[in-house]
């Protein structure tokens, strides 16, 4: 899979600046006390002893109650004030409520994909995110069985999705790149195979996608691919898939009018090639057990015109 940045140590946008700044914050704090701490250790061991003196002092001296003071309330004490703090500051700076022109996704979380949804463009996809860059997205998070959670590291910010009850997270790319988004709660036997491609892109080219994918799907110009549309049709794929354009309205599965242009299948399980569209639709099991598409075991006569015109649809 294609993947630019380091995930949360690279980040792309405000929030996940936001929270990588906590984080390098904790880790310098963490390493400080650590550094202070062995080498008071080293100081004492090595210390030499004063002749004669065979049992080491009990800490009562005015020194001892000093160092005991500083050592175990005042600078615990310090440190977990500026890490509250600094939480609190990210937590605000973390919207999840929808700015002013931000654009609205919706993503819903199945066993074992993710259905995009823009309402306000019409557009209905699955396992790829697109958004534009320098303008907030507001994710409205929920699933249709058990519980999913999103996150892009290189964006910020992880949100459950839950089955009942809509969750918000606002988000916002600062460059256009590719971002590889994983499931992060466990959701059943294929969770690791859940995976999310999130393309932030120029404002421009994110409307041509836009208008791109609001497009039904076109009439296939080949006679074999008209053929393959019948097997699709009679075969059972419509009764789980749509294809705007054609009577296929399936909703279990993912819509698959644009499906050509994906760039991967399965949740970003495979590429999608013509060899992994054939093996995918043929046994999808193979490539990822416990899916919930049945296998399609058909004649090589029905299944080639089938994978070209599922290649049609770009
Ligand atoms: Cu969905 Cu883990």
């Amino acid at each position: 899979m294609r993947q630019v940045g380091g995930g949360s140590f690279d980040p792309q946008g405000p929030a996940a600046e936001t929270i990588s700044g906590l984080w390098w914050l904790m880790l310098g704090l963490g390493a400080a006390v650590f550094v202070l701490v062995a080498a008071l250790l080293t100081i004492a061991l090595f210390r030499p002893r004063p002749p004669g003196d065979a049992e080491p002092a009990a800490p009562t001296s005015k020194l001892h109650r000093r160092w005991i003071v500083a050592g175990v309330v005042a600078m615990p004490v310090a440190v977990l004030v500026i890490v509250f703090g600094a939480t609190l500051h990210a937590m605000r700076s973390v919207r999840n409520t929808a700015p002013e022109g931000a654009l609205v996704v919706e993503v819903i979380g199945h066993q074992w994909w993710w259905e995009i949804r823009y309402p306000d463009e019409g557009i209905i996809t699955a396992n790829e995110l697109h958004i534009p860059v320098a303008r907030p997205v507001t994710l409205r998070l929920r699933s249709a069985d058990v519980i999913h959670s999103f996150w892009v590291p290189a964006l910020g910010g992880k949100m459950d999705l839950l089955p009942e009850g809509t969750n918000t997270l606002v988000l916002q790319a600062d460059e256009a790149g590719e971002h590889l988004s994983q499931c992060a709660e466990f959701c059943g036997l294929q969770h690791t195979k859940m995976a999310l491609t999130v393309v932030a892109e120029p404002p421009d080219r994110f409307a041509s996608w836009v208008s791109q994918q609001q497009r039904p799907a076109a009439e296939p110009a080949a006679e074999v691919a008209r053929r393959g549309r019948d097997v699709f049709l009679a075969a059972g794929c419509a009764s789980c898939h749509t294809v705007r354009g054609t009577a296929a309205q399936g909703t279990k599965g993912p819509d698959l009018t644009h499906l050509a242009r994906r760039p991967t299948l399965g949740a970003a399980t495979v590429r999608n090639t013509s060899d992994n569209l054939a093996k995918w639709v043929t046994d999808p099991h193979q490539i990822k057990e416990g899916v919930m598409m049945p296998a399609a075991r058909l004649p090589g006569e029905q299944l080639d015109p089938l994978i070209a015109y599922l290649e049609t649809l770009e």
